[in-house]
């Protein structure tokens, strides 16, 4: 009987895990010391937009708000996750600064975003290059966790946290 509880539990962590990868990753939140130092980095100001795409429990957007008063979203595919990032919301009295949108990132539009954030894998982060392309304005900065953006020159790399900031600048060079 134990045996047939642990095959279910393991199977449903895998198929969890799989359906979370398919999305665009899988649930590995973000070291609080690294986003407070991309936070630091960005020098966020309270007029700021600030989006998270695959949001996780809500941490980056949180933080963004809590400590630079920042008008912050998250985008979260689960629904788990999702409600997770809610109650933080809650919780911490961040109603109408921090937002926790449950929605597919890919949908998002992002034409008012001053800052874009995720920890996504490169099959994904490909797959969303040409819409940071051609919806954020000029001026935007975007931060990718873990990963690079292929063929973009970032504005600042610390490969031992693994984080990657890009700028859009005027005439775009920095994301072509
Ligand atoms: C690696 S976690 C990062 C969580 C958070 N951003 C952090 O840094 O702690 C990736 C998150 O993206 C979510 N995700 C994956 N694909 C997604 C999609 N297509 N739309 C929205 N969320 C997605 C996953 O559910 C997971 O919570």
């Amino acid at each position: 009987m134990i045996l047939y509880v642990v095959i279910l539990i393991s199977l449903t962590i895998f198929l969890w895990i799989f359906i979370a990868t398919a999305w665009g990753a899988p649930y590995i939140p973000s070291n609080i010391r690294t986003i407070n130092k991309v936070l630091k980095w960005l020098e966020l100001k309270s007029d700021q937009v600030v989006v998270d795409l695959g949001a996780g429990d809500g941490r980056v957007i949180v933080l963004a708000s809590l400590l630079y008063g920042s008008k912050s979203i998250g985008v979260e595919i689960d629904s788990i996750r999702y409600v997770l990032a809610k109650f933080l919301i809650l919780l911490l009295g961040l109603k109408g600064k921090a937002t926790v949108i449950k929605g597919n990132l890919y949908n998002f539009d992002l034409s008012n975003v001053d800052i874009v954030m995720f920890s996504l894998l490169p099959a994904s982060i490909q797959r969303l290059q040409p819409k940071l392309e051609s919806q954020l304005p000029s001026g935007s900065k975007i931060v990718s966790f873990q990963f690079p953006i292929p063929s973009w020159t970032s504005a600042f790399v610390d490969e031992e946290k693994r984080i990657f900031v890009y700028e859009i600048d005027d005439n775009r060079s920095t994301c072509l």
